[in-house]
């Protein structure tokens, strides 16, 4: 039980700075413009705890049709063991199953992977979590795709990721700064990595139909320019060591393992070579 005096709450614009702060506890990068986009993308469904008119938890969540992500998971040090983690979580799957999710997935630290499981969450493959801390790798130059390939590459997604993701890749394909790139195959789009910047660059999703995954290296690699000098973060699955290898070789390193975890039906695995945030799966 959480305190009487702790209110579970929508996520609002003023907490935005509060959020910030208490996430950098843990160092995950985020910033408010994050934050802001994850309330963009579902405006109710992104919680924080108040506790004395502080924020001393959060919690946020998307739905893609019938599968569903939670992410951003913190309760401040002082407060842990109180009850407020679990109103958070249970707070973001009765929002999501309201929405008419049926699997939700999550990506967790080794650590809280027992946390989960009181949920019913069930721990699934792990995922690679890997930085490289200045990009220098060389790629051969090639284009970004046309703004005609978005209805290929959100039905293509679709069939890999197995939910419906226009409403998150749309604004990342059209804020993308040249980090959208393809490989079209007689006249079909194969494979695609999409990815966003700004002091650092996040590189995700990125996939391939089956018998593309040699080409989707260098796929990768064609981003050199654009990511040149910049951190580059990217979340892979684990049990694909091609990919891990290659990351490896142009200069990435292993920052930490992922497990991911579901409940619910199972998610899709196939074609996948990245995910497009730890937080949104
Ligand atoms: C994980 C976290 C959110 C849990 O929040 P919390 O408010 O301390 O959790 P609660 O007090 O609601 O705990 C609910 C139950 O889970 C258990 N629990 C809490 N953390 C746990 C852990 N790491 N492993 C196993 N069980 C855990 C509690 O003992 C409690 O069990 P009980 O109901 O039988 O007493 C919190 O520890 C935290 O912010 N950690 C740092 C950030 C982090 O790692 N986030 C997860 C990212 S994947």
């Amino acid at each position: 039980m959480s305190p009487p005096d702790c209110l579970i709450r929508p996520l609002t614009e003023g907490d935005f700075a509060q959020a910030v702060a208490l996430t950098d506890t843990m160092d995950w990068g985020l910033g408010e413009d994050d934050f802001s986009f994850m309330k963009l993308m579902e405006p109710e469904g992104c919680f924080v705890a108040v506790f004395g008119g502080k924020v001393v938890g959060l919690i946020t969540s998307i739905s893609f049709g019938s599968v569903g992500w939670v992410g951003n998971v913190i309760v401040q040090s002082a407060h842990r063991g109180e009850g407020i983690g679990r109103e958070l979580v249970e707070r973001a799957l009765d929002y999501l199953e309201k929405k008419g999710v049926t699997t939700v997935g999550l990506y967790a630290y080794q650590n809280v992977v027992r946390f989960y499981e009181q949920f019913g969450f069930i721990k699934d493959r792990d995922f690679v979590w890997l930085v490289c801390p200045e990009a220098a790798w060389k790629g051969t130059p090639a284009s970004s795709l046309s703004q005609s390939r978005l209805e290929d590459l959100l039905k293509l997604d679709e069939e890999l990721f197995g939910a419906p993701r226009r409403r998150l890749l749309k604004p990342i394909f059209e804020g993308s700064h040249g980090l959208c790139r393809g490989i079209i195959q007689n006249g079909r789009l194969v494979a695609y990595v999409m990815g966003s910047k700004g002091k650092s660059a996040e590189i995700g999703p990125w996939a391939c139909l089956r018998g593309y995954e040699q080409e989707s290296l260098s796929l990768f690699q064609s981003l050199a320019d654009e990511v040149k000098g910049l951190e580059v973060f990217v979340g892979v699955p684990a049990w694909r060591s091609e990919v891990v290898d290659f990351l490896l070789g142009i200069g990435f390193k292993k920052r930490f393992i992922l497990p991911r975890m579901y409940r619910g039906p199972p998610l899709p695995d196939e074609g996948v070579l990245a995910i497009e945030s730890l937080e949104r799966g």
